[in-house]
């Protein structure tokens, strides 16, 4: 079944904020996306800069725009407030993962769709999400964006701090990031707009096999 889409100037990923009005009408068949209303969490994994919590704003908008309730938890987010003190060491970063995981979970067994904006750069810590949250759940979307790419959008001014050192373990600098080797998805985010990561996106929720 194909999608029937309406898509004028998407904006770019490297445009930090996309706001609702931004978007143009997006319009997909409520049938594809059936078996997501049972409730699923969408991993996004990726580089800082590497589109996430664009993609993440853009899918939960076409989501809405077809009555599909959705939760968005946004690394930047998250760390403000349920996980604020944590800090980005290894431990640090695997309870962030953890908590994200559990209320993906809590919120996906509520029947909502839960999209999940994390860097989350270790397999294992990956794959415990995974587990939390049941792999019939489950969909790891890897944002393959290449490091030098983020660098440049540098939407935060975060990599230039890191590269001076003002930041330590900024994560592609001077912290690992673990490339996916069980990702559900890969979008190529330096080589495609919004517009056909959103619609990848929508054609793996379609698909998606626990209903
Ligand atoms: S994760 O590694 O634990 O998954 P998370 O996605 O929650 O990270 O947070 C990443 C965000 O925190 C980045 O987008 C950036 O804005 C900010 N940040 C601050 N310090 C760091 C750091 N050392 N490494 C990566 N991101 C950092």
């Amino acid at each position: 079944m194909r999608l029937n889409f309406i898509l004028n100037d998407f904006p770019r990923l490297d445009e930090d904020v996309v706001r609702p009005n931004d978007l143009p009408l997006t319009v997909c068949t409520a049938s594809m996306l059936e078996p997501a209303k049972a409730g699923h969490v969408v991993w996004l994994t990726g580089l800082s800069g590497s589109g996430k919590t664009t993609l993440a704003k853009a899918l939960a908008y076409s989501l809405h725009q077809h009555g599909y309730p959705t939760l968005s938890l946004d690394g930047d987010e998250l760390r403000a407030g349920l996980c604020r003190g944590l800090g980005f060491s290894p431990q640090g970063r695997t309870e962030n993962i953890r908590r994200a995981a559990e209320v993906a979970a809590l919120a996906a067994r509520a029947g909502l769709i839960v999209l999940v904006a994390c860097i989350s750069p270790m397999q294992i810590d990956r794959g415990q999400a995974r587990q939390i949250v049941g792999a019939d759940r489950f969909t790891e979307v890897w944002l393959d964006c290449p490091l030098s790419v983020c660098e440049q959008r540098d939407v935060k001014g975060l990599y230039h701090q890191a590269r001076c050192g003002a930041i330590p373990c900024f994560t592609g600098i001077s912290a690992p990031y673990e490339q996916p080797v069980q990702a559900d998805l890969v979008l190529k985010t330096d080589r495609m707009n919004v517009e056909d990561c959103v619609l990848g996106l929508l054609n793996q929720l379609g698909t998606v096999d626990h209903v």
